[in-house]
């Protein structure tokens, strides 16, 4: 990948895509070949925000390419809690680093601060905005079980908040594919989303009911309803239990549906459809390891 930071999918080509899921499937098919390839590489991990799967994802990956993690750790337990600004945290942390993965809870964070540091810098979603290496994963998994081309795909929940949502949709552009958006009025894609889809001639409908698309189906991606994004909680409590998933639901589905989430769930997928062979959201957690160490590879190869 030509690129030194990854702050959204805007910046990735069909190519960028391409070479990064390529080289993913390379690792998953012999992990051990890769197992030093950045033998004392460091990767210095700041999270503002809670994380499990990409966090640790982050940390397996390097730590599988032979190199290591330096972790700032809580917000609670580092000098963020003194006062100390962002722009501060992350000019020193890259002196001990050679990349940097950065989750923030406002938008644009990723973007400020890879104006100022030097080593490569991952964006692991920055607020409502993007979460750019989801979205490699999402396409992973959706290039495994369904194809990238001809891909009839419905995105359905949290459109407003969700940042896998903003990075997916965009990054989808580069293929042949017709999205479909699911959301209740009040979590509609924000204006700026639908205007870059829009500008990189996405095909895109929007839609309140589930049922009106599902039959046409390849994928479904269902997101969680953001609660912590929600300036006013009566508003969450509006539309949070509303687009769930249940084998009722699923009746009118493909029989090749494949469902995706990129978790944590709450109630937006009923347990009982863990069972059915539609269910590809823990696969697809898994793809995080190869698709990060992919991703890692190649951004730390030129350092
Ligand atoms: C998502 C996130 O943090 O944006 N989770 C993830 O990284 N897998 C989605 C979410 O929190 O709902």
């Amino acid at each position: 990948m030509r690129h030194d930071h990854l702050i959204d999918t805007k910046q990735l080509s069909r190519q960028d895509i391409e070479d990064v899921l390529d080289r993913a499937a390379e690792i998953d098919a012999d992990p051990a070949a890769f197992g030093d390839r950045h033998a004392g590489k460091l990767l210095g991990l700041l999270f503002y925000e809670p994380s499990t799967r990409t966090k640790m994802s982050f940390e397996t990956s390097i730590k599988r390419l032979g190199g290591d993690i330096v972790d700032m750790g809580s917000v609670e337990s580092s000098s963020v809690k003194k006062g100390e600004s962002l722009a501060d945290t992350t000019r020193v942390i890259e002196g001990y680093a050679d990349a940097l993965v950065l989750r923030h809870p406002s938008q644009g964070a990723a973007k400020m601060v890879s104006e100022f540091v030097d080593v490569p810098l991952l964006n692991a979603g920055d607020g409502a905005g993007h979460h750019p290496t989801q979205t490699l994963l999402d396409l992973y998994t959706i290039r495994e079980n369904a194809g990238l081309d001809d891909l009839t795909i419905g995105i359905m929940g949290d459109l407003k908040y969700g940042r896998t949502v903003h990075s997916l949709a965009h990054a989808l552009t580069n293929f042949d594919t017709r999205q479909h958006f699911i959301s209740p009025g009040s979590l509609k894609l924000p204006r700026s989303v639908r205007y870059d889809l829009h500008e990189a001639g996405a095909n895109v409908r929007e839609h309140t009911d589930i049922e009106d698309v599902l039959p046409n189906l390849d994928v479904l991606y269902v997101t969680r309803i953001q609660r912590e994004r929600f300036p006013d909680e009566n508003e969450y409590r509006a539309v949070a239990g509303d687009y769930r998933i249940d084998l009722e639901t699923l009746e009118d589905a493909r029989d090749d549906l494949t469902i995706m989430h990129p978790l944590p769930r709450v109630d937006e997928i009923a347990p009982e459809v863990d069972e059915t062979d539609h269910a590809k959201y823990f696969e697809q957690a898994h793809n995080g390891i190869p698709v990060r160490m992919a991703l890692l590879d190649s951004m730390l190869e030129d350092q």
